[in-house]
């Protein structure tokens, strides 16, 4: 395959080292990839996107080929108005499996044209999640090694 742009698409509220370990796979062996967050009008997030696009710009800045952007509506829309090969998840456990599975053969229906790609980031992240950062820091919780620096500094002045 030649010139393959990959779409990492997620919610990145926010961004943590199991992410920034996937971004750094993606970007060896893809030509571009797009870490581009989904603007959720349902969900309640921690961090604006504004400021999810700042810390991301800021800790991917070492990879040349890596972009960030933003987007709404169907994901398979988007990779479409990009002209992407690739959609890039990253497979914790098993548990994950089931739900991501489901995504990538429903994408897969609604655009052929598209790839979905797996990548298994570093063991040590395999149990490291948004959600749970957002709790651990919410709740006065040590959140260093699971985040980006920024990200500490930027989830401390939030909630304290
Ligand atoms: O980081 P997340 O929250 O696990 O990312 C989920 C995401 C953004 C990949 C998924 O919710 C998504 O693609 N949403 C866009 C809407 C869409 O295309 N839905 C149909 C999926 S089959």
């Amino acid at each position: 395959m030649k010139n393959v742009l990959a779409i990492y698409p997620g919610s990145f509220d926010p961004v943590t080292n199991g992410h920034l370990d996937l971004i750094e796979r993606g970007a060896k062996i893809f030509d571009r990839l797009v870490v581009s967050i989904l603007r959720n009008f349902d969900k309640e997030p921690l961090f604006t996107i504004d400021e999810r696009v700042e810390m991301l710009r800021e800790v991917t800045r070492p990879w040349a080929n890596v972009e960030i952007d933003v987007f709404s509506g169907l994901l398979v829309d988007y990779a479409r108005l990009r002209e992407a090969n690739v959609i890039l998840r990253g497979i914790r456990a098993v548990s994950d499996y089931e739900y991501e599975l489901q995504m990538a053969m429903m994408n897969r229906k609604l655009n052929k044209e598209v790839e979905t790609v797996f990548m298994m980031p570093a063991v040590s992240y395999s149990f490291l999640s948004s959600r749970l950062v957002r709790e651990i820091a919410h709740l006065g919780g040590p959140i260093t090694g699971l985040v980006p620096t920024v990200v500490e500094e930027r989830l401390r002045a939030k909630i304290l």
